[in-house]
């Protein structure tokens, strides 16, 4: 395996997708046994489900939640960690995944894009922030209500939604130098366009995987293997 430098100047944007959590046990989405396998996404994350149905949404992350919470973080979350250990405020870890094990594996400069399993918030736009809530509802009564009345929601970026902290995104994406991303298939964007923003601003990009994702020829280098196996042999600190 040809290893990655990682030089005293350089700055690290990480990328994660569902792929690495899935040796913790946890399911890809376009995995033929996915996620989406048993729902429908548009039944389940998108705006008009939660309009239509919202307890089928909150059963499907009650489900989540549980998945998640009975996981342990793997190999690759912890390398991630370890580099951040090393590489300080140099690191930046933007997930797509919603599940909480990068922190639990130490991380901490971390963004979590689609939102966290773990919180909950007001389905109005009332201003109020996210509230922890790891709770798997077994009816909707069970859901409670914010003190201005809408129901709480999982704290999920559905589809058709705006990712959070874009603009944080697009200022670590500028200033990065190398950028790692790991386990996502390149098919939801604005995530699968990072790629192409951090190529134009000069920096190396580095893909792993144990299958090309369809953007791979973006990538400066596409490492193929499962991210517990890569990840903690993969770098060279210089
Ligand atoms: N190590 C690394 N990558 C892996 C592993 C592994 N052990 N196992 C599978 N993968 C890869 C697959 O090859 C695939 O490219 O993980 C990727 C998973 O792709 P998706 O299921 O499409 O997940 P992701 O790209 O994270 O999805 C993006 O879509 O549904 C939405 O909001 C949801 O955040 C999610 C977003």
């Amino acid at each position: 395996m040809v290893k990655v430098r990682i030089l005293p100047e350089d700055r690290v944007f990480v990328l994660t997708g569902a792929g690495i959590s899935a040796e913790s046990g946890l399911p890809t989405f376009r995995a033929e046994d996915g996620l989406w396998a048993g729902h429908r996404v548009e039944d389940v994350c998108t705006p008009e489900a939660w309009e239509r149905n919202p307890w089928l949404v909150w059963e499907f992350y009650s489900m989540r939640r549980a998945a998640a919470q009975r996981a342990e973080p793997n190999a690759a979350h912890a390398a991630l960690g370890e580099m951040e250990a090393r590489l300080g405020e140099r690191f930046f870890l933007c997930t797509q995944n919603v599940d909480d094990l990068h922190e639990r594996a130490g991380s901490e400069r971390l963004l979590h894009m689609h939102g966290e399993l773990a919180k909950s918030r007001c389905e109005l736009e009332c201003g109020r922030a996210p509230v922890e809530d790891g709770a798997i509802y077994g009816s909707l009564d069970e859901v409670g209500r914010c003190p201005c009345g809408g129901r709480l929601r999982p704290h999920i970026v559905f589809f058709g939604e705006t990712p959070l902290g874009m603009e944080r995104i697009q200022k670590e994406l500028a200033r990065a130098t190398l950028m790692l991303v790991v386990g996502t298939s390149g098919s939801v964007y604005p995530a699968a366009d990072f790629v192409y923003w951090a190529g134009r601003s000069g920096a190396r990009t580095v893909y792993v995987g144990p299958e090309r994702p369809r953007n791979a020829a973006a990538f400066t280098q596409v490492v193929e293997g499962k991210a517990g196996e890569v990840l903690p042999h993969l770098f060279e600190y210089v």
